[in-house]
């Protein structure tokens, strides 16, 4: 949520700072602009796209070798011009681009009034910049001991850049909740709140550590507390490719990442499950296994889709390894005074490994003793960094801001997790725990052949792309999965969707039933299929439109149907990895032909760091 790139070094900054908002763009897209330090700072901030940013700067003067970029998801303030990043200090010695809020903003805002300073932004960000501007000019202090004093004056998250313009060797970046990662070049340094525009410079970086504050100049680094020690920088080595976070040939993000789900859950798996398939082997969790395996409950924290992921989990932890779970809507865990018991393990499940909320239901568990495990996707993230053991899910970076291969690389990792604990635990026996790992390696392959069927998908999409409304009905292990559905149609598409538990269509949402409502009912074959089947007699005798999921040879539901959407078979603890995909498909073609801006859906943004 916001982007922040930076630059300083010997080459032009300007083509980096638009290439890495650009690229950050998924972030946040209310806003954009740049500030470059050459004689002077030139600051051009514009109201919308990267790109509407790119068209007005096209006729100014983009000289400097230093410069700061942002590209914005609003909190304070309108997205418009004024409230756009970067902001410029009112005498002009700083500007400063910000990822996060600070929350006593008002009250320093106040003091700073009371004391002469005008505001001409609605944001957060301009008091943070005045603040430092304060302190700077009336403690006639350098620019490095402005922004720590203020630091210590601010309560909130923040990533931040900062240039001054009376020190103009250097940028000054902290870290306090929201991300920031440092890239190291020769004799060049790039900033940024993700590793992705840095990739294509440098794989060396420096993750920054919370209340890390880094004084960089285009040949030197150094790294302080928020106390003014010195602390030694800890370099690591991107495992990331340029093309991983390119297109690729596909026309959006979304649609190559649903059809890189075959590789990315493979990358999962692949050397998690050993060669001859009979053991799972799970790193991250090797010290933790003895506590987790003893676990009196598991509760399950996320958001969004992760928090979907976290449902199917339930599913499987309790169906394969018989303990007791419980899945929270991490929001709600941290503010509703959970009881959290010393032989609780907490598992937060997250892409990006920095949602806000997340992070501070992971604190609340650890204050109160209990086990944290993660399984987050962006290696090196906050979340990872702060639990007791976890699972990466490699699932590459997911650039499309409505996560799909995230969602099947964290089922896919729970799969794991359930399968390895309920052989464990004793409870599955060695022919059924070969059998499961044997179906979840035949998982890529059925899910390449579900791919090869989107020209159906896309014909449905076509029949349907005008409805008001949808319906998703699912039951047990697919009932997350109708959850899942209904969120990816309404956050690409706008059309209302709701995802319910087939059964309890009858309690409330059948009245919604009419001849011009499509119901997506997953009616793959499991226990409840004979279940399901009635359901769908149900809609029918109400004339509403059922597209149904089935197994592949399903004769029974073509018969009553309006359309089918066949995939393979496979054990019902996996049905979650196949029934997805179509309803990933379905929505991608739904919100392209609506003309919707499927990779960048309006009011939302990757990676939610505030709460
Ligand atoms: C939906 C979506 C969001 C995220 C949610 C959690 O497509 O992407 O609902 O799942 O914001 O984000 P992470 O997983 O990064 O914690």
């Amino acid at each position: 949520m916001c982007g922040i790139v930076a630059y300083i070094g010997s080459k032009p900054a300007y083509p980096i700072l638009i290439n890495g908002l650009k690229r950050l763009e998924y972030r946040g897209y209310d806003s954009a602009g740049i500030a470059l330090l050459d004689k002077n700072i030139s600051t051009y901030k514009r109201k919308g796209k990267v790109s509407d940013l790119e068209a007005f700067v096209e006729d100014k003067n983009t000289n400097g070798f230093i410069g700061i970029g942002h590209t914005r998801w609003a909190t304070h303030g309108a997205p418009n011009d004024v409230n756009a990043h970067p902001h410029v200090s009112q005498h002009g010695h700083f500007v400063i681009i910000h990822n996060g809020i600070i929350e006593n903003y008002g009250r320093l805002k106040k003091r700073l009034e009371d004391r002469g300073y005008k505001f001409q932004s609605e944001t957060d960000t301009e008091v943070l910049s005045n603040l430092i501007e304060y302190i700077y000019l009336k403690g006639n202090v350098s620019a490095e001991i402005a922004v720590r004093l203020a630091l210590t004056k601010v309560i909130g998250a923040y990533g931040l850049v900062i240039m001054c313009k009376d020190e103009p060797d250097k940028l000054i970046a902290a870290r306090k909740g929201s991300p920031l990662v440092i890239g190291i070049g020769k004799e060049e340094y790039y900033l940024a709140s993700d590793a992705t525009p840095i990739v294509e410079y440098t794989k060396s970086v420096i993750y920054l550590n919370e209340n890390d504050i880094a004084i960089i100049k285009k040949d030197e680094l150094s790294l302080k507390s928020l106390t003014n020690e010195k602390l030694t920088p800890e370099i690591h080595t991107l495992d990331l490719d340029v093309d991983e976070i390119e297109k690729g040939g596909y026309e959006h993000y979304m649609l190559k990442e649903i059809f890189e789900q075959p590789r990315s859950i493979l990358d999962t798996f692949r050397g998690r499950v050993v060669p001859d398939m009979s053991a799972i082997h799970l790193g991250g969790l090797l010290e933790v296994l003895p506590r987790l395996k003893e676990a009196k409950r598991i509760i399950i924290i996320g958001c969004g889709t992760s928090w979907h992921a976290g449902l199917v989990g339930e599913y499987l932890l309790e169906d394969l390894a018989r303990i007791p779970v419980e899945v929270e809507y991490a929001s709600e865990f941290r503010y509703r005074n959970p009881i959290i018991n010393k032989d609780d393990v907490i598992i937060a499940i997250s892409q990006s490994g920095e949602t806000a909320d997340t992070l501070a239901a992971i604190q609340l568990a650890k204050e109160n003793g209990a086990m944290v495990l993660g399984i987050c996707n962006v290696v090196g993230s906050s979340i990872p960094r702060l639990t007791d053991g976890g699972v990466y899910t490699h699932a590459g970076p997911e650039i499309g801001v409505a996560s799909t291969k995230a969602f099947t690389a964290q089922v896919t990792v729970l799969t794991m997790m359930a399968i390895l604990l309920g052989r464990e635990r004793n409870i599955i026996s060695d022919e059924n725990y070969k059998k499961l790992i044997l179906e979840l390696v035949s998982i890529p392959e059925k899910i390449e052949k579900i791919l090869t069927y989107s020209a159906v998908f896309e014909k449905i999409a076509a029949l349907y792309k005008n409805a008001n409304n949808f319906l998703y009905l699912g039951r047990g292990y697919f009932f997350p999965v109708a959850l899942e559905g209904a969120l990816k149609l309404k956050e690409i598409s706008y059309i209302h969707a709701e995802g319910y538990p087939a059964a309890e269509m009858k309690h409330g949402p059948i009245a919604l039933i009419d001849e011009k409502m499509p119901i997506v009912v997953i009616a793959a074959k499991d226990k409840s299929y004979e279940k399901v089947v009635s359901n769908i007699q149900e809609v029918k005798a109400r004339k509403g439109i059922v597209i149904a999921i089935v197994t592949e040879g399903d004769t029974i539901i073509k018969e009553m149907a309006d359309h089918v959407l066949e995939i393979p078979y496979t054990h019902e603890a996996l049905g979650p990895l196949l029934a997805v995909i179509p309803l990933q498909l379905l929505s991608y073609y739904i919100a392209v032909m609506r003309g919707c801006n499927v990779d960048q859906p309006r009011n939302l943004a990757k990676s939610v760091t505030v709460e």
